[in-house]
């Protein structure tokens, strides 16, 4: 065990509250650092920003002390490839706009059936208003795996842009993304890449993916609501942002429209420093596979690391208890062997309850998970599960313990067995 888990859920006030957080795909409870730093901006730095005084000079130095932190953390090569926004989805329309406009009629774009609709509806749209050609790639229903060669075909078409799902927030598949970044832009195209639902789970590196764009949200990650975008800065220079006037020219004002939520770029900052505290804590047998990295980059790589190593026993354990259920199918990878490929999100039906009774019957008893199609429209279509209410998922992050997993185990069994009775 790598971590100390009741040290860590110290760490979250919400956590003493007594149920079973596996809702955290839809959003994660907060760290004591990011309340912390939202309290604090509120009171001692808030101001509107580029003011001639001592608070606006606050507030621009923690903004700019988030940026490079989420710099740090994603590792990008520098602070202004990060833009903040109110979250991914709206990020994402933003620089759909902004790229749209380089589209021509006839282009091509590519989207998943495995990603969030926050990763397709701003392309479909971008497609729509320019003439573009849209390719879907499937996936293999049977473990809910991208059909690699399906994007191999789709790269046939040299198309513009790929947008890609890091990992799946509604069935937990890791994507390839390293090697489809590498596919897409021998074919020509730019790489944007949804990571909200891998932020939680695992290291990011945008220079060794070489993606082009990538997003993640930080209350998914045990911080506040606020979207973090990285973008080269090559590229953000070149795009004509949709910015009112008097806003920067440059990267990143130039995408952050309006006034940004500043105490919630402190409480990002509070997350990632929360991060940084568990690298610290528990990330020393990491630290040799982390050689490439220096300062607090190493330390989040750590960190990240620390807390995968962790949940892989989560998931072994969820796979265990999940698969001595009565009547429940499982949706995704169910392999032990394949645990690098997935996240510790997973997916079910039940039999004789829809999703939304059984989220109902577990809320009774004091668990939180969700039901329907967390917004991945495409993935509960493609299984065929729309129509029927979806799916029932389960999300663990870190600080969910083994022991809470197996509660979860023998709750489930008691309803399957209820019922069969
Ligand atoms: C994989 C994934 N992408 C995108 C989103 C949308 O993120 P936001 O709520 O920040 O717009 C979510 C939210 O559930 C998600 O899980």
């Amino acid at each position: 065990m790598t971590l100390n888990i009741q040290k860590i859920r110290n760490e979250f006030p919400a956590l003493s509250r007594p149920v079973l957080f596996l809702d955290n795909p839809g959003g994660t409870q907060i760290t004591r650092r990011s309340l912390d730093r939202i309290h604090d901006y509120l009171i001692n730095k808030n101001a509107n920003h580029g003011g001639a005084f001592e608070t606006s000079r606050l507030s621009d130095n923690l903004v700019e002390e988030a940026r490079q932190a989420a710099a740090d953390f994603l590792n990008a090569e520098r602070s202004d490839e990060i833009i903040f926004g109110p979250n991914m989805t709206s990020l994402t329309f933003n620089i759909s706009r902004a790229l749209a406009r380089e589209f021509n009629r006839g282009d091509t774009i590519v989207v998943t059936r495995l990603d969030h609709d926050a990763n397709i509806s701003p392309w479909l749209l971008a497609a729509e208003d320019r003439g573009c050609r849209v390719w879907w790639v499937d996936f293999h229903p049977e473990d809910c795996t991208l059909d690699v060669e399906d994007f191999k075909n789709a790269m046939e078409e040299n198309p513009r842009l790929v947008a890609l799902g890091y990992a799946s927030n509604a069935v937990g598949t890791i994507n390839p993304v390293k090697e489809l970044t590498a596919l897409a832009h021998r074919a020509g195209a730019l790489v944007y890449i949804d990571a909200v639902q891998y932020a939680p789970h695992g290291p990011i590196d945008v220079k060794d993916l070489d993606c082009d764009f990538l997003v993640c949200s930080a209350y998914k990650y045990f911080g506040p609501h606020e979207g973090v975008l990285y973008g080269r800065y090559d590229l953000l220079d070149r795009l004509r942002a949709y910015r009112v006037r008097p806003a920067p020219a440059l990267p990143p004002g130039k995408f952050e429209t309006g006034t940004g939520n500043f105490e919630h770029m402190a409480g990002a900052l509070g997350a990632l420093e929360y991060f940084e505290w568990i690298g610290k804590e528990f990330g020393s047998e990491f630290r040799e596979i982390t050689d490439d990295y220096i300062g607090r980059r190493r330390v989040f790589k750590q960190a990240m690391h620390a807390i995968r190593a962790y949940e892989f026993e989560i998931s072994r354990t969820l796979l265990q208890e999940l698969g001595d259920v009565n009547g429940l199918t499982l949706y995704g990878i169910t392999d032990n062997r394949q645990l690098e490929q997935r996240v510790p999100t997973f997916s079910f039906t039940l039999q004789g309850w829809f999703p939304g009774e059984l989220a109902g019957e577990l809320d009774r008893q004091g668990i939180y998970t969700w039901n329907g199609n967390f917004y991945a429209v495409a993935v509960t279509e493609r299984l065929g599960l729309e129509g029927n209410g979806g799916l029932l998922r389960s999300g663990a992050v870190h600080y969910n313990t083994l022991d809470e997993i197996r509660h979860f185990g023998d709750v489930l069994r008691k309803i399957a067995h209820k019922s069969v009775h």
